[in-house]
């Protein structure tokens, strides 16, 4: 995974048809995404239940980009390497998931994973700085997590460009998790974010027969949000 700064978009398979993920992540593929989302979800570090490493695995071989891996679970330590042997390449773990998230990044990489750090709205940036040199991405959470079709939340874009600046020229990605439309891509991408994920935006009005507009709505998220350089 050769790192770079350029616009990419991640739908987030939460909105995806459960019963037919192979083919939802073929069509998302084929129309032009860039990596794809997967939403872990515990139902106790957030109000949700998801799915668990044997369906990452069983998914795993239709993904041809990158298997970006969201875990909203707590604790985080013991299922990494589960979450790694199922294929993740990319494994986030939450900042406010426990105690020793500097341990849980040095797990995830010594389980061979890029590592992510995921902020939920409501948390500052200054537990970051100590964190900076053992990260890959930073996600910047825009709704609250455990739900596809939030309403994105404004007071984030100063987070991410205080965090643009904190990166410097570090090779990390700014992910942004939450209510991502061609109407907010472009606002987080004027700030300094890269990777955007998009649940809903992505899938709405599409389906496996109906692939191109799943291609529609990543064109026009990523049209928005390069038209903001
Ligand atoms: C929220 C998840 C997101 C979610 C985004 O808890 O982390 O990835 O699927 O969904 P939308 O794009 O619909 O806000
Ligand atoms: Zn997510």
């Amino acid at each position: 995974m050769p790192f770079d700064r350029k616009i990419k978009i991640a739908p987030s398979i939460l909105s995806a048809d459960f019963a037919d993920f192979g083919r939802e992540i073929q069509a998302i593929e084929a129309e032009g995404c860039d990596w794809v989302h997967v939403d872990v979800m515990d139902g106790h570090f957030v109000p949700n239940l998801t799915f668990g490493p044997p369906l990452l695995k069983a998914i795993r071989p239709h993904i041809k980009t990158v298997m970006d891996v969201h875990l909203m679970i707590a604790p985080v330590d013991p299922y990494i390497d589960a979450f790694a042997g199922a294929g993740a390449d990319i494994l986030t773990a939450h900042l406010e998931a426990g105690p020793h998230i500097h341990r849980t990044l040095q797990a995830i990489r010594g389980a061979g994973c890029k590592a992510g750090l995921a902020l939920n709205p409501g948390t500052g940036l200054d537990a970051v700085a100590h964190l900076l040199d053992m990260v890959d991405l930073v996600c910047v959470m825009t709704v609250n997590p455990g739900f596809g079709g939030q309403k994105f939340i404004h007071s984030q874009i100063d987070k991410v460009c205080t965090l643009r600046s904190m990166i410097g020229d570090r090779p990390i990605h700014i992910e942004i998790d939450g209510g991502m439309t061609p109407d907010t891509a472009p606002l987080m991408a004027a700030a300094g974010a890269d990777v955007f994920v998009a649940g809903s935006g992505v899938f709405k009005g599409g389906s496996v027969a109906k692939p191109e507009v799943y291609g529609d709505n990543i064109r026009a998220i990523r049209k928005a949000a390069e038209a903001a350089l």
